[in-house]
């Protein structure tokens, strides 16, 4: 799915295109991920699980979300720079089709300007325009509070939990949050 470039303003006063990201910026998507699985703990993946991944795969994927009828990506360009990509995937199957699920991440550097609020406000917009789709839910990690609070925001609700979920290279294990936001009811 394409979502067609749209600008915003930042908390900091700088403007940001919204865009699918285009395949030309492959390169970039690999680089802001690895660089943002750096940063945090609080993403899936540690910055070399991504090492398998050439800038073709990525290209490949990044067509495959472009043509995709059930995914939508929408990326965040700052100067040309990708400051952050989320997705909403609207599920195939008969008995999960009313669900959709939702992921994000942002560069560290461009945290707290508001892009997660502009991004969730669109993908919540694109879940709410499929009237078959009754719930949007995601996961979180404990401690992240950032990410907890924009969900909140968005009107999502803690429904369940799952103890050790991560295990950080110090040792450390996570548990994970499950949250719903239900958008009607059949
Ligand atoms: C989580 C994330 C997507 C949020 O995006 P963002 O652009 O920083 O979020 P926004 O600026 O739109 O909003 C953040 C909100 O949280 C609030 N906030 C920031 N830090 C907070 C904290 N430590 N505790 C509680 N609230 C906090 C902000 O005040 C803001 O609320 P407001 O809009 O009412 O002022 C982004 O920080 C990120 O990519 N983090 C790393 C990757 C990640 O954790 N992804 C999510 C995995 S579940």
């Amino acid at each position: 799915m394409i979502f067609e470039a749209k600008q915003i303003t930042l908390k900091d006063g700088r403007t940001a295109i919204l865009k699918t990201p285009c395949i030309e910026d492959a390169e970039k998507m690999l680089n802001y991920i690895k660089k943002s699985c750096g940063e945090t703990d609080f993403l899936i993946r540690y910055p070399e699980d991504w090492n398998g991944i050439t800038i073709e795969s990525e290209e490949k994927w990044v067509e495959g979300l472009r043509v995709s009828p059930v995914v939508l990506a929408i990326a965040c360009y700052i100067d040309g720079e990708i400051a952050g990509n989320c997705e909403i995937n609207f599920n195939r199957t008969i008995k999960t089709a009313h669900r959709a699920s939702v992921h994000i991440a942002l560069i560290k550097k461009y945290w707290n300007l508001g892009i997660g609020s502009a991004m969730f406000a669109e993908l919540i917009a694109a879940a709410e325009a499929r009237p078959e789709i009754e719930i949007v839910e995601l996961e979180f990690l404990e401690g992240n509070d950032r990410a907890k609070a924009l969900y909140e925001k968005f009107g999502f609700k803690v429904v369940g939990e799952r103890p050790n979920a991560f295990k950080l290279k110090d040792g450390r294990l996570l548990k994970e949050y499950f949250m719903q936001k239900q958008l009607r009811n059949k």
